[in-house]
């Protein structure tokens, strides 16, 4: 993640970015699930682009760089604008892969987990200090998967897992005891610990470090050790916190983390999810806090999040059926939420049933038997009604034979085309406010996003690498 070349300086990349991103903002303001708002929006020579396009364009839209056998010139525009303001992809060739191990720990780990904990715990072991008694700090520990394959690698390693989530903490120890040799046992530590940027979760690290060192026989002295903050799928505001608590701790010499889970960012105190900017960890850098105060409204909302952490691109290819199934399945769900305009309704799906066909949930009953509406407050079923039924009869008549469906897989598409500047406008923010932070400290940094994980299997494969010089 990095500043693309058509780029200049930082401010152009954001500036350009965010007058992207207003201008198509219709692409991902609204849930998939209540789609039809979007549809409404999508211009016209979009739609007519997506009504006749075959599944081989359908398939190539998204890789922006690929040309089309035919494309209108806003859809060429808005390809061209994607390309200018992504950075080039890392190639799978270009993907360093550690070789694949099999052993006790992992046996019912999924190939997905597998391969992130040992691209990651390679990597970290790689850079890891050789002169200084390495304690590892790993935020958001879960189960304990990423601090045994560290172990595995060097068992030398001090490793302090710390965890919000008491029952995953005592799964950890209880594997590290069924699995890890005595000696180890020692050397690692799971906690429950709900970790923020705060003095309290600076001098809890401390104190438990501290603990550590006494119990695997070390010198009790924070000055002799290097300690390194890793994560893996460090979600939402704790990837941020780690990033702020490498900052602030003088021990704390590097930083390895996965990020994931934008959408879960918290919102400042007594800001509603619709205030602009009502995050409290986005954006962080001056440079985009700068270009989102001259918008007079922010695009940078729980959507754009949303689709910052979508699926990528990468599993977008599908045949024809299967992109006609997704579309028909969006757009139904869609239009059973769209019948709605009762806060207090919900609607929930009822039946699966595969002898429902194409027709008959194209009928108003056919809806009805497949959704059921509820109420938000009592949870009790509600009645469809008359007016659901206009309304219904209203939507129908714009998305009628199959449009409706096929436009709803065009969104998609147009989302899947956009993900990666989203994600790479969020963690390039994040960069930024890590340079700036150390230059304001003069605290010499190295600073990198790394692919670490083959994006086929890993949706979400940049970790942060920093490291204090
Ligand atoms: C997606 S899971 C990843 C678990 C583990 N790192 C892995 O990859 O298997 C994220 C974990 O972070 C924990 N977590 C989230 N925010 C946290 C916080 N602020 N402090 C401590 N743990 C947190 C959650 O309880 C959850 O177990």
């Amino acid at each position: 993640m990095s500043l693309p070349k058509a780029f200049e300086n930082d401010d152009a990349y954001f500036k350009a970015a965010t007058e992207f991103l207003k201008k198509y903002s219709w692409v991902f303001s609204e849930a998939n699930t209540s789609c039809i708002k979007a549809l409404d929006l999508m211009p016209q020579v979009f739609k007519d682009y997506f009504l006749n396009a075959p599944n081989e364009s359908l398939n190539a839209f998204p890789y922006v760089t690929e040309p089309l056998d035919y494309c209108p010139t806003e859809l060429q525009d808005f390809r061209l604008r994607i390309s200018q303001l992504t950075p080039e992809a890392i190639t799978a060739t270009a993907l360093v892969r550690v070789p694949r191990k099999s052993n006790n720990l992992n046996r019912k780990i999924g190939q997905k987990k597998l391969h992130e904990i040992e691209q990651l715990a390679a990597n970290i072991h790689e850079h890891s200090t050789k002169d200084a008694t390495q304690v590892l700090v790993d935020l958001g520990s879960g189960l304990g998967y990423l601090s045994e394959a560290l172990l595995e690698l060097n068992d030398n390693y001090l490793i302090l897992g710390l965890e919000a989530d008491e029952q995953r903490v005592i799964s950890a120890q209880q594997r590290c005891k069924k699995l890890l040799p005595q000696k180890a046992l020692n050397s690692i530590s799971y906690r429950q610990e709900f970790i923020s940027a705060t003095p309290k979760s600076r001098d809890r690290i401390e104190a438990y470090t501290l603990e550590l060192l006494q119990s695997s026989g070390l010198s009790p002295e924070l000055s002799t050790i290097s300690i390194a903050i890793i994560g893996l799928h460090a979600c939402a505001d704790l990837s941020v916190s780690a990033m702020r608590l490498f900052l602030t701790m003088p021990q704390v010499r590097s930083l390895h983390i996965m990020p994931c889970c934008y959408h879960k960012l918290a919102l400042r105190e007594g800001v509603e999810s619709s205030a602009s900017c009502p995050f409290v960890n986005f954006p962080l850098s001056n440079g985009l806090n700068k270009t989102a105060a001259k918008l007079p409204e922010c695009c940078f909302n729980r959507p754009f999040l949303r689709l910052a952490c979508q699926e990528t691109r990468s599993r977008w290819r599908k045949d024809s059926p299967e992109h006609a199934k997704h579309g028909h399945q969006m757009y139904l769900r869609a239009l059973a939420n769209a019948l709605c305009d009762d806060p207090d309704e919900l609607v929930k799906l009822h039946s699966k049933d595969a002898s429902l066909s194409h027709k008959d949930i194209l009928n108003f009953e056919g809806l009805c038997r497949r959704y059921r509406l509820h109420s938000r407050v009592t949870g009790q079923p509600l009645s469809w009604r008359l007016i659901h039924g206009i309304r219904f009869s209203q939507i129908n008549e714009r998305y009628s034979e199959g449009r409706g469906s096929r436009l709803a897989e065009a969104l998609c598409c147009l989302q899947a085309s956009m993900q990666k500047l989203c994600e790479n406008l969020l963690l390039y923010d994040r960069l930024c406010f890590l340079k700036e932070a150390a230059a304001e400290q003069r605290q010499p940094l190295e600073v990198r996003y790394e692919q670490l994980f083959d994006e086929q299997v890993s949706p979400r494969c940049q970790v942060l690498i920093a490291k204090k010089l």
